[in-house]
């Protein structure tokens, strides 16, 4: 299979060439943002054909640079790769995601924030099962929904860690360092999706990424904290059945599984005894220490245009956060200051959901000066 790797210096990118080396899997394109060792390291293991990054110098001779806003695209469309792996952060997966769906292109998506931007421009390509879900809980979830008509199906439960604050009493959240929320207790992955997760901002966007997917509606899809993260999803079906899916956490099987589908891969993981279990705990996340879930909800029931602010202002505020200028506590505020602001618009094309990307950046830095002073 020839593969295209965006993001193919990240957590995912990284996991998906460990993959493309176990299966003998040719990589013909990849990008990252920054040239840096960790591009050249792999454009000199897999000669890519194409690759692209946004910022740094190149280095002549290893093959093919494509650059400028249109890179991604370029990509996504470049001539015989059979599948692309969109693992960039943030809203600038949406382009190429669009455009290799438009070639009849299997997508496989871990970039959920661009999932949920894209929105009702993406979900056609749902259902021609062009993009497949690059996330544990809904390549779980996909799992368990095939075969089933959606009139069999009552609920869908993602499951959560908690993060990394999730035992911290919550009057000590606004102390909390990035050191300390960066401390995922059972992945690791990138800066930006770890914070997601200890804000919870991750899970409430995954509701609006299964809602998306999976057309259900947004009562339907619940979140219930599970520190192993052993269960992965659960459907309860119109009988009062509940049917899990239970796996290593190991990013290896979604990758797999999205490149693979409709077939299942060989071995993908070590497989689970039942001893391997241990105890399968599950509580309901408590609102006050999670105003993200309230907040992501709200916004799945405006749609439109507010899913992307949501993506950015959390990213521009996130990215305060690591930068020790925005207390943990406040991270959320910032997102829910950015969307009171925000005229939705609703039915959005390609051009509308860029707009409201860029507003939104500029938003969340002018509510953070207000917060900050700086
Ligand atoms: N990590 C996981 O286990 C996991 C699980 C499910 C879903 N996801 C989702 O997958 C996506 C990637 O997560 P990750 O953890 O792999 O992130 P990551 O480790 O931060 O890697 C992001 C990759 O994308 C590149 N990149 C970042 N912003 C970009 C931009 N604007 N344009 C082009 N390239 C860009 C980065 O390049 P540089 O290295 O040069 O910065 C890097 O190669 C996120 O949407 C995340 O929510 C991740």
């Amino acid at each position: 299979m020839n593969l295209v790797v965006l993001g193919a210096t990240g957590s995912i990118g990284s996991q998906t060439l460990e993959i493309a080396r176990r299966r003998g899997h040719r990589v013909v394109g990849v990008s990252a943002y920054h040239a840096g060792d960790r591009l050249w390291r792999v454009v000199d293991e897999f000669r890519p054909e194409v690759y692209a990054f946004q910022e740094g110098d190149d280095r002549p001779g290893v093959g093919r640079r494509v650059d400028g806003p249109d890179a991604l695209r370029e990509l996504a469309l470049w001539p015989g790769a059979d599948a692309v792996v969109v693992a960039v952060n943030g809203f600038d997966g949406l382009t190429p995601m669009l455009a290799a769906i438009a070639a009849g292109r299997r997508v496989a998506a871990a970039t959920k924030e661009s999932i949920i931007a894209g929105g009702d421009l993406l979900r056609g390509a749902v259902a021609g099962g062009l993009l497949l879900p690059v996330d544990s809980e809904h390549a779980a979830a996909f799992q368990l929904l095939l075969r089933r008509r959606p009139e069999e199906v009552r609920r869908l439960i993602i499951t959560t860690s908690g993060g990394a604050l999730r035992d911290w009493p919550i009057d000590r959240l606004p102390a909390a360092r990035p050191q300390d929320a960066l401390r995922h207790p059972n992945w690791s992955m990138g800066q930006l999706v770890t914070i997601n997760s200890a804000t919870l901002m991750n899970k409430g966007i995954e509701v609006l990424e299964a809602h998306v997917l999976f057309g259900m509606p947004l009562e339907a899809i619940d979140v219930w904290i599970h520190p192993t993260q052993i269960v992965h999803a659960l459907v309860e079906t119109c009988d009062g059945a509940l049917y899990a899916s239970l796996a290593r956490p190991d990013m290896m099987l979604p990758i797999e599984q999205a490149l693979v589908h409709p077939d299942l891969p060989q071995e993908a993981l070590r497989p689970l005894e039942p001893e391997d279990l241990g105890d399968l705990t599950f509580r309901r996340p408590d609102p006050l220490r999670y105003p993200s879930l309230r907040l992501c909800r709200e916004v799945g029931t405006i749609g439109g245009t507010m899913p992307a602010v949501l993506c950015a202002a959390n990213e521009v505020a996130v990215a305060a956060f690591l930068a020790d200028v925005l207390p943990f506590t406040e991270i959320i505020p910032v997102v829910e200051t950015v969307l009171e602001a925000h005229e939705p618009q609703s039915a959005p094309d390609l051009a509308a959901l860029q707009a409201s990307d860029r507003w939104a950046r500029a938003a969340a830095e002018n509510a953070l000066r207000r917060r900050t002073g700086r």
